[in-house]
């Protein structure tokens, strides 16, 4: 199996981490990967506030509903992680990029079901959690309760919005939790061939992989 899809099959959401730190030159190298998503009219709109500071950090995991959390009998996920990334969204850089001239007579980025920067998000979203598996670190994204709060605490500008938070370290053992636990869909459910209601979803009438 080549490495990338090693680097796939082994990515899960990680949401204990052992205490060690993350060495920052492979911090660096997570995120110049992240920032090498393809974006619509390569507007680039994705930011990524890097947050390493403990009290920082701290007002992170309150914004995220870490201490109710751990009230209601929860491990602590942020906090026992040494990085977290603030993946966010630009969207006037893409307003901008498609009032540039050879832009101009495209479809606006906003004028379609998704618009385009939603996608770019999560693309630059999935780098960043294949990058830490590929220097051997866990990551894990979780929802922020507080988006003001987390505004707050990391001074973010009005245009600019945050997706969530990443959590990145040394993952510690654990189990598959939540909804980590339900399986994966098949293949058949998945995958459909040529059109959605057709009879087969592979030519060779099989599934070429499942698990
Ligand atoms: C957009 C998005 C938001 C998520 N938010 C949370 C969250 O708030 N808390 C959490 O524990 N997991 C969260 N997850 C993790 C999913 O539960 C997880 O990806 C899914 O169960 C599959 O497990 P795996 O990623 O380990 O393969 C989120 C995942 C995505 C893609």
């Amino acid at each position: 199996m080549s490495e990338f899809r090693q680097v796939v099959r082994r990515r899960r959401m990680v949401r204990r981490y052992d205490g060690r730190p993350v060495d920052p030159a492979a911090l660096d190298r997570i995120l110049d990967t992240a920032r090498r998503a393809p974006s619509a009219g390569n507007a680039q709109g994705q930011r990524f506030v890097v947050v390493t500071d403990p009290a920082v950090r701290a007002a992170v995991a309150v914004a995220a509903g870490e201490p109710a959390a751990v009230a209601r009998g929860l491990p602590p996920w942020l906090s026992s992680a040494p990085v977290l990334v603030v993946p966010c969204v630009r969207i006037g850089d893409y307003l901008e990029r498609y009032a540039e001239a050879d832009k101009r007579a495209s479809r606006p980025p906003d004028d379609r079901p998704v618009p385009w920067w939603w996608v770019d998000a999560g693309q630059s979203l999935q780098l960043l959690l294949l990058a830490a598996v590929d220097e051997g670190l866990g990551a894990g994204l979780l929802d922020v309760a507080d988006h003001h709060a987390l505004r707050a605490a990391l001074a973010l500008p009005a245009d600019v919005t945050p997706l969530g938070v990443v959590t990145i370290g040394h993952a510690a053992d654990g189990p598959a939790v939540g909804s980590a636990r339900r399986p994966r869909r098949p293949w058949d459910e998945v995958v459909h061939w040529d059109t959605w209601g057709s009879a087969v979803n592979h030519p060779d009438g099989r599934c070429p992989e499942s698990g």
